[in-house]
């Protein structure tokens, strides 16, 4: 039996109530990293729900990175409109070039590499890392902020807590699927681990949670005032 640990247990809550999105492979599936890449750019600003049928209408469209490369960038700004933020638009088209020119139409699989391509932050390089490459990387968003700060008790605010909050996600990573627990963290946190009344009676990381334990849950994580 594998060992009782908060990934494996974020692991199997995953494979159970994972959400079952347009861009996910089915499990034990490594998915395609132009699909990793063009989701993640989606939602980097955009809800789940908002960036699925743009998601597809791009696939269908321009099935592979070669292809979206040598669109007009007309085009591809006119599929982005209703997304916003149109310097995403612009660097998601830069990077497809790059990829496509440079590189051959293979993704680089290692955050580093990752980082050097436009459009590609410390969030969405460590996100396409460890899903599409199964490197252990942790992608840090404000669902993954919230779980971890809770799970930790962790008091001090945000965005001061930050490098805190990255340490303890670091030591969680699993060697063995890195990306399904990514996504299963990124999953607790839209589903489970909600910012008012978190569903504790339902989280697969109860046992594991300081902040169940302490009673603090539904104040973290705290935010200096703005
Ligand atoms: N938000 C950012 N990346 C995501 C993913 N891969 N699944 C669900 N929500 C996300
Ligand atoms: Fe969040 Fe509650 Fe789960 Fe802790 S037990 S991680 S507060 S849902």
């Amino acid at each position: 039996a594998r060992p009782d640990t908060p990934a494996n247990r974020v692991l199997a809550w995953y494979d159970r109530q994972g959400r079952r999105l347009p861009w996910r492979a089915p499990p034990g599936v490594r998915p395609d990293p132009y699909h990793v890449w063009l989701s993640e750019v989606m939602l980097q600003q955009t809800s789940v729900q908002a960036a699925a049928p743009y998601f597809h209408d791009f696939l269908v469209r321009w099935p592979t990175v070669h292809d979206l490369a040598a669109a007009p960038q007309d085009a591809v700004l006119a599929a982005w409109a209703g997304l916003g933020y149109y310097a995403r638009a612009r660097n998601l088209h830069a990077c497809a070039r790059v990829v496509s020119e440079q590189y051959g139409g293979v993704f680089p699989g290692t955050e580093k590499e990752l980082r050097k391509l436009p459009g590609i932050g410390p969030y969405t390089g460590a996100a396409i890392a460890a899903i599409a490459f199964d490197q252990p990387a942790a992608p840090l968003d404000g669902n993954l902020e919230r779980v971890v700060a809770r799970l930790f008790d962790v008091r001090a605010e945000l965005p001061g807590a930050k490098e805190t909050l990255r340490e303890h996600l670091r030591f969680l990573v699993p060697e063995d699927r890195p990306g399904d627990f990514a996504q299963g963290m990124m999953d607790l946190g839209a589903t489970i681990c909600v910012p008012a009344s978190p569903k504790c009676m339902l989280c697969p990381l109860a046992e594991h949670c300081a902040a169940r334990a302490a009673g603090t849950a539904e104040r973290l994580p705290a935010k200096a005032a703005k």
